[in-house]
């Protein structure tokens, strides 16, 4: 018999009582179930209404609805004091169940590309230089065989600092931000004697308009060995085996002769392989080398008529883009999580 004002008022007290005094979110979802579930107390006294004589329908069911009212909102009370938990109708923690894997982070795809590229050459007897990226005019031009008034030292093609010492009345010191890796040359050989194999990576800063090929700073990594004897063959051999390492055992490679003032002879490499087929270009250059101008290893006191030296320069984020398919150089340094976990 559902018509009885006393069970609603029982059955709210009990019910309060049990979603107060819940202190885990299994007693919760017992608790709920058992008032406010589909076989549960409220739900019988609800459906009771209909039951009931008419003169005393109106009373029983205003107080059989407010039950309902009371008790769910001491529902959400109970769950939010839970901590918010809210009790889920399925059974709780699985102890068996794998945890969250945490993201663990990677080297940045720049990194892992000079990574690959300085151990290619480390298996061949290369150390790992570097140099500053403050650089004075002598290793960045002089030095190399660039004299003054050359258009590679245009101040509009360079990041000129002014310097001052300790001394504020001094003149300050002409500087910049270094144009190319070639300065990792100079400092190499001024505190090193032949024979010397080394592979610099680094960053280097030059003022052009930002676009999808273009960056005011990049990297480059740069090659240089001096010893006695060695020649223009050496320099081939060492490409080849690099080119073939990173590119593919199926890469040709061609040597196009060209200009820098660093190096005489000089040349450019270009590669053809199957890395690039997608590219539908025969060649594609990769890097600038030749062999070391007399000039520069005078510049650092070293003996022409005794040692020779080869040398090469390749961009970084150029390569990586090629190897990668990746289509705008401004990726690299952006910090967008969708571009840096794809590698
Ligand atoms: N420094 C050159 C540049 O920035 C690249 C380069 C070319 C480096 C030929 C070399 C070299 O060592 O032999 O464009």
């Amino acid at each position: 018999m559902g018509y009885d004002l006393a069970a609603i008022s029982n059955t709210l007290t009990e019910g309060l009582n049990a979603f107060a005094s819940a202190t885990s979110a299994e007693e919760l979802e017992a608790a709920k179930r058992e008032y406010l579930g589909g076989k549960g107390v409220v739900k019988a006294i609800l459906g009771g209404i209909k039951d009931v004589p008419k003169e005393e329908r109106g009373e029983y069911g205003k107080s059989a609805n407010l039950l309902n009212v009371k008790l769910t909102e001491a529902l959400k009370q109970a769950e939010a004091r839970l901590g918010g938990a809210k009790a889920s109708s399925k059974p709780g923690i699985d102890l068996t169940k794998p945890g969250r894997r945490r993201e663990v982070g990677h080297a940045h795809i720049i990194t892992q590309t000079i990574d690959e590229i300085v151990e290619i050459f480390g298996r061949i007897g290369f150390n790992q230089v570097e140099g500053p990226e403050v650089e004075d005019e002598f290793h960045n031009f002089d030095a190399l065989n660039i004299p003054q008034g050359h258009p590679a030292r245009e101040e509009a093609d360079n990041f000129y600092l002014q310097l001052n010492g300790p001394d504020w009345d001094a003149k300050p010191v002409p500087m910049l931000l270094r144009s190319q890796t070639s300065t990792i040359q100079i400092r190499t050989m001024e505190s090193r004697r032949p024979p010397l194999r080394v592979i610099a990576p680094g960053r280097v800063y030059r003022p052009d308009t930002v676009d999808a090929t273009h960056h005011f700073m990049f990297h480059q990594i740069e090659g240089l060995a001096v010893a006695e004897d060695l020649t223009f063959v050496d320099l081939k051999a060492v490409l080849e085996l690099f080119v073939r390492e990173y590119f593919g055992a199926d890469t040709k490679m061609r040597l196009r002769p060209h200009y820098f003032p660093f190096t005489e002879v000089s040349a450019e490499v270009d590669i053809n392989c199957e890395m690039f087929s997608h590219l539908k270009k025969p060649w594609l250059e990769i890097l600038g080398c030749g062999m070391v101008d007399p000039n520069v290893l005078k510049a650092v006191g070293y003996d022409p008529e005794k040692y020779t030296g080869f040398a090469f320069g390749m961009g970084v984020e150029r390569i990586a883009m090629l190897k990668h398919r990746i289509g705008d150089i401004r990726h690299f340094t952006t910090n967008d999580m969708r571009f840096l976990s794809q590698f």
